[in-house]
């Protein structure tokens, strides 16, 4: 059975863009095991001579790691992701790589009409950027809008039509899994570069 990470981008306590992760989880248990991640706790992102790292990023990091692939749940705050999860993205880039080739899904949730959609934009440019490089799922994107109707008090999907939508989504993922396994041509020289590569060689951080 497939193994896969779950990043909730918020630390909003009653987000619903948790509940729609807590909902993969519980929908698909059958087919894959799902963790949900907090990154709730994790400190803005800076820059230091030590090129120091929060435990708590190395831990999320272990866990991808481990992990077939990774699902990422956005919000959308003024057009963009939320902070906390620009900042987890850049401390799983600075001198660790755990999402690099890593297979990844991005879902999200608004309160509005739109879903989330342009969170889930930028979401997948950032995770294009040379220093993460995951994977993502091509031209797929669950866009869930008014969320806070969405779910019933059992926490599942009211609509059947977005609840087969994400299903059909969450199939191609476990499907996109196998084929990356074989595109493994530059994954040699991604790793190559990652393990080489420094912005500034720790000469302009602060000191810790
Ligand atoms: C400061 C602020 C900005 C927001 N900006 C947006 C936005 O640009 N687009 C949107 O759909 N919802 C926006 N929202 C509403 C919800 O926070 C947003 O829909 C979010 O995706 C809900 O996710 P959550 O339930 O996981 O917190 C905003 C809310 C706040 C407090």
């Amino acid at each position: 059975m497939k193994k896969f990470v779950a990043l909730v981008g918020t630390n909003t306590v009653k987000s619903t863009n948790r509940k729609l992760l807590q909902y993969m989880k519980k929908r698909y248990a059958d087919d894959a095991e799902i963790e949900v991640v907090e990154l709730k706790g994790l400190p803005i992102f800076k820059k230091t001579k030590e090129v120091f790292i929060p435990q708590q990023a190395r831990d999320i990091a272990e866990k991808i790691d481990a992990a077939d692939g990774v699902i990422i749940g956005t919000p959308e705050y003024d057009h963009s992701i939320p902070a906390l999860l620009s900042s987890a993205l850049a401390w799983l880039s600075y001198g660790i790589h755990p999402l690099m080739d890593k297979p990844v899904m991005i879902v999200g949730t608004s309160y509005g009409t739109l879903g989330a959609s342009r969170a889930q934009a930028q979401l997948r440019q950032i995770l294009d950027s040379p220093e993460l490089k995951a994977t993502v799922l091509p031209s797929s994107e669950f866009l869930l809008g008014h969320s806070l109707q969405a779910f019933d008090e059992n926490g599942d999907l009211k609509s059947a039509t977005e609840s087969q939508k994400l299903d059909g989504l969450f199939d191609d993922f476990l499907e996109f899994i196998d084929l990356t396994e074989q595109l493994d041509n530059s994954k040699k020289l991604h790793e190559q570069q990652a393990a080489s590569f420094t912005w500034d060689n720790g000469t302009t951080g602060d000191d810790e």
